[in-house]
């Protein structure tokens, strides 16, 4: 009885004096750690798991271990949940299976996490506010809560200045509208390489800080903003990230006014895409500056003028697509000095002269539409050596003359579209030749003479338009022979009526 007091005294000293290091042994055995395994089982009860997702979560004793569920994965020597990753996987159609609950009810669980690395809830349908509880991961090197489709929202992003390791951060489609500090926010975050915040209804800056206080912020990458209501205010605090970024797109915005020099000094640059917005005044030179450029999108502007020379100079550049703006004169020659372009769209603009012979010199070229401009002149036999060329639409404008022989050389085109122009003589027979070609249409030209027997060899062709123009004659027997022909459309010239599928 006397010793009774005593022992509980010992027992309870005991207890407290191992009771880090036996929770450690005991972990050590299941590998995880109780508190995070406590927080696991609570977001769990605040999910609703259509696909049986998180059916490895849970209490029972083959379950004990959480390092061993579904998108946990534990750091190996102490046992800390480092990583969980709850991305939605796409089921065979391609639909995402995913978890739905209300993002801030799965807060506190989530903050006890706090040796959380990477934290990926992408693609699922988790909505309501973002808790800022997030903040309290002061560990998080990745976080990924995009094209979530709950309607999640934040209004202040103040919580991410206390992420100083997050290098990258994925919010798109998360309703930050009311967030007007943003860019204040990224300006406090050190680390950060990569941001996407496209479609997240992103308020305009609002112009206080005045250009000349500009100092370049040294980690920023890769900056997604396209389809938000972003105007030309952006600038002063883009322009701070000029040594750094490597990719930029800012498609889909307000931007207006004329497209700023500074970009030509955004020397580390890669990637730009400014389409879609309202952008007019010329295409600076200063783009020839851009000597590190490989893509380069102004598609769907206001852009008049015509397209600078400096283009020549941008001998790095691989895909160019100024399609839809208001680009006028002609097409430069100094286009044949883009040795390295693979992809080029010029289409629907207001371009006048002819198509320059140095094209033949773009021999990586693999797709060119020079469609819907006021092209004139015959198109350059140069055209055979261009020999990589998969897909060539010219339609809608004012060419003439014949067919170059040359186009039997382009080996490799899958898509030819020559309509609406003034092309007269005959088909070629080298058409016979191109025998990748899926796609022919030469409809809404002058072509005259017959359709030649050499078109039973294009076997690949699925899509034949050879309608208003002058053919004459009978349809080849050859035609028996082109097996991959889905769609035939002869009609408006002066062809003798035959059957032409002899059985
Ligand atoms: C622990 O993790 C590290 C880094 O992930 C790995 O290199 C190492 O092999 C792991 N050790 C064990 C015992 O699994
Ligand atoms: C999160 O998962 C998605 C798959 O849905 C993946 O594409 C994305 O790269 C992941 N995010 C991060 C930061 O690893
Ligand atoms: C998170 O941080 C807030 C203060 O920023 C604090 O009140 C809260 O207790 C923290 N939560 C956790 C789980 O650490
Ligand atoms: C910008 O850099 C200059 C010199 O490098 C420094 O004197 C100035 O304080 C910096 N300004 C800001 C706003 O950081
Ligand atoms: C440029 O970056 C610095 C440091 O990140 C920041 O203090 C400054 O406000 C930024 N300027 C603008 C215009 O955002
Ligand atoms: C650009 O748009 C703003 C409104 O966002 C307008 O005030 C300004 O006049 C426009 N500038 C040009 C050059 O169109
Ligand atoms: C480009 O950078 C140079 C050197 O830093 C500077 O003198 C020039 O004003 C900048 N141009 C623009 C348009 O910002
Ligand atoms: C169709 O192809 C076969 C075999 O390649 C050939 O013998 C025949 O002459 C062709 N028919 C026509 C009408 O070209």
């Amino acid at each position: 009885m006397a010793t009774s007091p005593f022992r509980y005294f010992i027992s309870l000293f005991l207890l407290l004096l191992c009771f880090e290091p036996c929770l450690r042994v005991g972990d050590a055995k299941t590998g995880c750690i109780e508190r995070e395994r406590q927080a696991l089982l609570h977001f769990k009860q605040g999910v609703v798991d259509d696909y049986g997702l998180l059916s490895s979560w849970g209490n029972a004793e083959d379950k004990r271990d959480c390092c061993k569920w579904r998108g946990v994965e534990c750091n190996n020597q102490t046992g800390h949940l480092i990583r969980l990753d709850l991305h939605a996987p796409l089921d065979g159609m391609g639909f995402p299976q995913s978890l739905t609950g209300k993002i801030s009810q799965l807060g506190p669980s989530l903050a006890e996490l706090q040796h959380l690395k990477h934290l990926n809830l992408s693609r699922n349908h988790f909505g309501g506010i973002l808790p800022t509880q997030l903040g309290n991961l002061s560990n998080l090197q990745s976080l990924d809560l995009g094209h979530n489709h709950g309607d999640m929202s934040c209004e202040n992003l103040d919580w991410l200045s206390h992420l100083p390791l997050l290098t990258h951060l994925d919010l798109r489609r998360v309703n930050l509208g009311k967030a007007i500090h943003w860019p204040q926010a990224i300006n406090k975050m050190p680390s950060l390489t990569e941001l996407f915040l496209s479609h997240t209804q992103l308020p305009p800056i609002i112009p206080t800080i005045s250009i000349s206080h500009i100092n370049s912020s040294t980690s920023l990458a890769v900056l997604d903003l396209s389809s938000n209501g972003l105007t030309s205010s952006i600038y002063p605090w883009l322009f701070n990230f000029s040594s750094s970024l490597v990719h930029l797109d800012l498609s889909m915005n307000d931007l207006n006014g004329s497209i700023p020099d500074a970009f030509g000094n955004m020397t580390t640059l890669a990637y730009l895409d400014l389409s879609g917005n309202g952008l007019g005044g010329s295409i600076p030179d200063a783009f020839g500056d851009m000597t590190t450029l490989a893509y380069l999108d102004l598609s769907s502007n206001e852009l008049p003028g015509s397209i600078p020379d400096a283009f020549g100079d941008m001998t790095t550049l691989a895909h160019l697509d100024l399609h839809s703006n208001h680009l006028n004169g002609a097409i430069p020659d100094a286009f044949g000095d883009m040795t390295t372009l693979a992809y080029l769209d010029l289409s629907s603009n207001e371009l006048r002269g002819s198509i320059p012979d140095a094209f033949g010199d773009m021999t990586t070229l693999a797709y060119l539409d020079l469609s819907g401009n006021e092209l004139r002149g015959s198109i350059p036999d140069a055209f055979g050596d261009m020999t990589t060329l998969s897909h060539l639409d010219l339609h809608s404008n004012h060419l003439n003359g014949a067919i170059p022989d040359a186009f039997g050389d382009m080996t490799t085109l899958a898509y030819l579209d020559l309509s609406g122009n003034g092309l007269g003589g005959s088909i070629p027979d080298a058409f016979g030749d191109m025998t990748t070609l899926a796609y022919l249409d030469l409809s809404s030209n002058e072509l005259r003479g017959s359709i030649p027997d050499a078109f039973g060899d294009m076997t690949t062709l699925a899509y034949l338009d050879l309608s208003w123009n002058e053919l004459r004659g009978s349809i080849p027997d050859a035609f028996g022979n082109m097996t991959s022909l889905a769609y035939v459309e002869l009609s408006l010239n002066q062809l003798e009526v035959i059957n032409l599928w002899k059985s």
